[in-house]
């Protein structure tokens, strides 16, 4: 794990620096974590989360690999270069850190740290890029970052809370956010009966993100994707309803689907400052 990124860690013990000896990493009062053989490091304490499982990783690979989703990579990337404060560029909920590797592309210069439950995701986040660290650790609770030392936070279809964002975010730093819309999927979610996630509207956002952030601006992003059957698949093995459909059901419905099928993404971006 590079330098720049262990200095933006902190002990989820006692919130303490971390420091980076051989494949341990230890604070100042003794705490200490190996990093896995994968090169992730597990920074949660206590109880588990529930992260994406290995099956959903593996689906979310495919889909991500298929360049379906470059339009929200590339305004991620561009929303990145326009912060000059200093730190790392932070992904909370990276999942397999696809976007997060996209945008360390863009910006020669940064460090990357993906932050997400799932130690699959993990995994594989820890191969996403050369300038990339991954933890596993949970969004809900204090993160294992130290104060301030996030130029950008990326939230991408993820958990958030924003006194923790705004916590470890430089004082110029910004956060992107990405949220689904109300027509995202919106040609595969009433064929082949996909939950819905509560589209984040203004309000839920702002409620969520809270006082301690500020919106900056907000754009809809909306584009077709031709997806033939097996990225359908992936598309929705990646997502929550693979937790919950009858898996022959699904298959015989997405059989049914023309191919390719025009799906519509459509999503907001925001980006957000601390509250001075
Ligand atoms: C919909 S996926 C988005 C992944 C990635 N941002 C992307 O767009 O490809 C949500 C991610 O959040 C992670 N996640 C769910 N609950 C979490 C929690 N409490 N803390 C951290 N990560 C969590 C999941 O494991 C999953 O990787
Ligand atoms: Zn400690």
């Amino acid at each position: 794990m590079l330098a720049d990124v262990v200095g933006c860690l902190s002990c989820p013990h006692c919130g303490g620096g971390l420091a980076l000896t051989g494949r341990v990493l230890r604070c100042a009062a003794g705490h200490s974590f190996d990093l896995a053989r994968q090169g992730y490091v597990n920074l949660l304490t206590g109880r588990t989360v529930r992260g994406d499982t290995p099956a959903m990783v593996a689906a979310r690979v495919a889909f991500l690999d298929g360049g379906h989703y470059a339009p929200i990579t590339a305004a991620l990337a561009a929303a990145a270069r326009a912060v000059t404060a200093p730190g790392c560029i932070l992904d909370l909920g990276a999942g397999t850190g696809h976007h997060l590797a996209a945008v360390l592309d863009a910006l020669p210069g940064r460090a990357g740290l993906a932050l997400d439950a799932s130690p699959s995701a993990a995994r594989a986040a820890a191969r996403a890029h050369p300038r990339s660290g991954a933890v596993v650790c949970d969004a809900w609770r204090r993160l294992p970052v130290c104060d301030g030392t996030a130029a950008v936070v990326l939230d991408v279809f993820a958990p958030r809370q924003g006194a923790e964002i705004a916590r470890v975010l430089h004082p110029a730093g910004v956060l992107v956010v990405v949220v689904p819309g109300t027509r995202h999927l919106a040609e595969l979610v009433g064929t082949l009966n996909l939950i819905t996630v509560d589209p984040a509207k203004q309000e839920r956002l702002e409620r969520t993100l809270g006082s301690p952030l500020q919106r900056l601006r907000s754009a809809e992003l909306e584009f077709p994707m031709e997806l033939d059957h097996a990225a359908v698949s992936a598309l929705v093995g990646m997502g929550p309803s693979a937790r919950h459909a009858d898996a022959g059901v699904l298959h015989q419905r997405i059989a049914a689907l023309p191919e390719p099928v025009t799906v519509t993404a459509s999503i907001a971006v925001s980006t957000w400052r601390r509250t001075p």
